[in-house]
């Protein structure tokens, strides 16, 4: 587990992750953000960023998924999920999604704690 040094976010409320040269070609990699886990993936000259989270069964291995389409395909049972926005390929509710911005060879994502009340 990769933990990120809690440094703050930008004005823009962006973490910067890693550099882009420390992510592989359809490889996930795992970090943790503002306290929230997360999956990175980096696909030709994008980077997308979901929560590492599977909600099927909790499983923090998303990042170990592999790429079909234009999904992350969970290892555990095979539920898939959107790059671009986290949902099922169905449009349903899945993962949540980070934006991702590349700036000067790093990788920065805006990641929003999420707020339970319970
Ligand atoms: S834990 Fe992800 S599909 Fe079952």
């Amino acid at each position: 587990m990769k933990f990120i040094n809690q440094s703050e976010p930008d004005n823009e409320g962006f973490y910067q992750v890693c550099k882009l040269s420390d992510l592989k070609e359809k490889q996930g990699k795992k970090f943790i953000v503002n306290e929230v886990q997360i999956a990175v993936f980096k696909i030709g000259e994008n980077v997308f960023a979901l929560n590492n989270v599977c909600p099927h069964q909790h499983s923090a291995i998303i990042y170990d998924g592999f790429i079909e389409d234009d999904c992350i395909v969970c290892p555990a049972h095979g539920w898939k999920f959107r790059l671009t926005d986290g949902k099922l390929p169905s449009g349903s509710k899945g993962l949540e999604s980070y934006s991702v911005k590349l700036l000067n060879e790093f990788v920065w994502i805006k990641v929003i704690q999420k707020k339970f009340n319970w």
